[in-house]
């Protein structure tokens, strides 16, 4: 089945320790933070003080998703932090393959993410130390966006360059109920989620709508 990673980004950052333990009761399997510096995209957010202040209130998966320019400055302040995955932009690091390398070594699992524009080529060269490769379906930045259809076409020609390797494929950006069932259908395991998640005050109705297509 699908694994869904609601997004913290469209929480109440007001009360994060409160969300945070909705999301795991509402069945939740992964907690996906989008830390962004305000470079790589137009947006701030939070970085590894926020995380790690998290860490002891889930048992969830941490799934970090780094839109920061230069994140080999930041992999050891966020593995330390508590992550359990930490997804780099093929666009915003200089050596992916270093950088990759860097993460398994930290004791996390390595990501790769591709903004909308980004060929899957990328990919090519590293597959042998990727454990996750994250298909943005929105330019990043910001929650709320419509889904990029041209994206579905990457996802499953990334499933197929994958197959073979223990690689998960995950989703994010515009996924509601309708493109998670294309998503599903194309190869995703896992879906990010804020706006879908924290639309109504029922989470779990909303986690469970993303898994029936
Ligand atoms: C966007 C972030 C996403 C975002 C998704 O830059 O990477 O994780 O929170 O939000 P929705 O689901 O609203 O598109
Ligand atoms: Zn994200």
């Amino acid at each position: 089945m699908v694994k869904i990673a609601p997004s913290l980004l469209s929480a109440d950052f007001g009360n994060l320790e409160e969300e945070i333990r909705r999301l795991e009761a509402a069945g939740a399997d992964l907690l996906h933070l989008d830390v962004m510096d305000g470079v790589f995209v137009p947006n701030l957010t939070f970085g590894a003080p926020v995380i790690k202040e998290l860490r002891p209130r889930s048992q969830l998966v941490f799934d970090a998703h780094l839109m920061v320019t230069n994140p080999e400055k930041m992999l050891s302040a966020i593995a330390a932090a508590g992550a359990d995955i930490i997804t780099v932009h093929a666009e915003a690091v200089t050596h992916l393959d270093k950088a990759l390398d860097e993460i398994r070594s930290l004791g996390c699992r390595a990501g790769v993410s591709l903004n909308p524009a980004t060929p899957e080529s990328v990919l090519e060269y590293v597959l042998d130390k990727l454990d996750l490769v994250l298909v943005m379906s929105v330019n990043p930045g910001f929650g709320g966006q419509s889904f990029i259809d041209s994206q579905l076409e990457k996802i499953a020609r990334i499933k197929e360059m994958i197959s073979g390797y223990d690689i998960e494929l995950e989703v994010d950006g515009g996924i509601n109920p309708e493109t998670a069932a294309e998503c599903i259908k194309a190869g995703a395991d896992i879906l990010v989620a804020g706006t879908a998640v924290f639309s109504t005050d029922d989470y779990a109705a909303n986690i469970k709508a993303l898994r029936q297509n």
